[in-house]
């Protein structure tokens, strides 16, 4: 029988400006899952906070883009942002853009990855949360998991995985998308999502073998508010699921490619590059210069829809070095203060003053 996994995200509300989701709020929407799971809506469930951002993983068997569950998590997200609103939480709502649920959650404001596929017989499952940074982030370490020997062994050694995986890669600035094959498109592959801020990975898929190639063994969520807004509102902090193990990257090979905290943008108002710094759940909250960028883990069993875990995956001195070489990193890029490439180029910043400045100068610019 399929299961269908969903995690959807959204920003209600943090404490001490964009740092923390209290636990006030994490409460609040445990009731309200633990109410679904009792009437049967959903199978299970965990609520996780990464930074500021509320995250609903759940179980079913309703499909993606299942109305019924795309409305639970929009119930749920406006409670949590009406709780917010009464302690006065920071940005309180910011996420939820639109007022009225019309039977799908896409375009509304809050991130979603979700899969449907048939439960193996032992289904581990890695859920990776990240805040103050983009889709685009999830580019470098899903194509690392998927498609480079130097960091799965599995693609050269195992060979119900040496045929290699297909990457959906969406084009979010011109709203289309391309199915391309690993390794026959390798350098294609990353012509493409080395741009990192229009072309995402969407989702990854097994070429057949022993498991079926329509279903999916990754997705990112690759919402972009201010596509939805038209503005400025804050950077989208993006989620991903990864399937691992017999014939997919070990949990261990899914791990390995975020051990090289690799520069993305987001951090401070969403116009920084900075490094991603993969940390346990307790330290999922960003303070130094609103950051820098932090990715936390959880890794589960699935056992007929019920999430057996989460094991807080980054919670290990392994990934010690990985830290400690993003904060030499945050700290050599911290000392670029204004000047690119630390703030993001002009084209890319999600808000500037520049044009107001120029403007400012029109008169006083002086013909060369
Ligand atoms: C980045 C982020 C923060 C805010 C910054 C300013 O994603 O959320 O860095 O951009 O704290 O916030 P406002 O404009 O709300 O004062
Ligand atoms: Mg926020
Ligand atoms: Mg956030």
């Amino acid at each position: 029988m399929k299961v269908t996994v969903s995690l959807i995200k959204a920003d209600v509300g943090s404490v001490a400006g964009h740092a923390l989701v209290p636990e006030e709020i994490k409460k609040l929407a445990e009731e309200s899952l633990i109410n679904a799971m009792e009437t049967e809506k959903i199978i299970d469930f965990r609520i996780f906070n990464a930074g500021d951002d509320l995250e609903l993983l759940m179980t079913h068997r309703k499909g993606v883009d299942s109305q019924e569950i795309h409305g639970l998590a929009w119930e749920v997200f406006k409670k949590c942002a009406d709780k917010a609103k009464e302690m006065k939480l920071y940005g309180a709502g910011q996420d939820l853009l639109k007022d009225a649920f019309s039977g799908n959650i896409r375009g509304l404001g809050p991130g979603i990855a979700e899969m449907e596929f048939t439960e193996r017989k032992a289904e581990p499952l890695i859920v990776f949360m990240m805040d103050k940074t983009e889709p685009g982030a999830f580019n470098l370490p899903i194509f690392k998991i998927f498609a480079d020997p130097f960091n799965t062994a599995g693609l050269v050694i195992d060979p119900s995985m040496h045929s290699g995986f297909v990457f959906e890669i969406w084009d979010i600035l011109e709203h289309r998308r391309v199915f391309m094959r690993a390794p026959e498109e390798l350098y294609s592959i990353l012509a493409l999502i080395g741009a990192k801020s229009r072309f995402v990975i969407k989702r990854v898929y097994p070429k057949g073998g022993k498991l079926p190639a329509e279903e999916p063994v990754a997705v990112i969520s690759t919402e972009k508010l201010y596509q939805v807004a038209g503005e400025y509102v804050g950077k989208d902090d993006p989620v991903a699921i990864v399937r691992a193990q017999s014939g997919l990257p070990a949990v261990g090979e899914i791990l390995e490619a975020f051990a090289f905290p690799h520069l993305v943008s987001g951090w401070m108002r969403g116009s920084h590059n900075g490094p991603i710094m993969p940390v346990p759940f307790r330290y999922s909250k960003c303070t130094r210069f609103d950051g820098p960028p932090r990715c936390i883990s959880a890794g589960f069993q699935l056992c007929n829809g019920k999430l057996i875990g989460p094991v807080d995956m980054f919670d290990d001195p392994a990934f010690d070095y990985a830290r400690q070489k993003a904060n030499e990193i945050a700290e050599y890029m911290r000392r670029h203060g204004p000047f690119e490439p630390h703030r993001l180029s002009a084209e890319e910043m999600e808000y500037t003053t520049l044009p107001k400045v120029l403007d400012s100068l029109k008169g006083r610019f002086e013909q060369l």
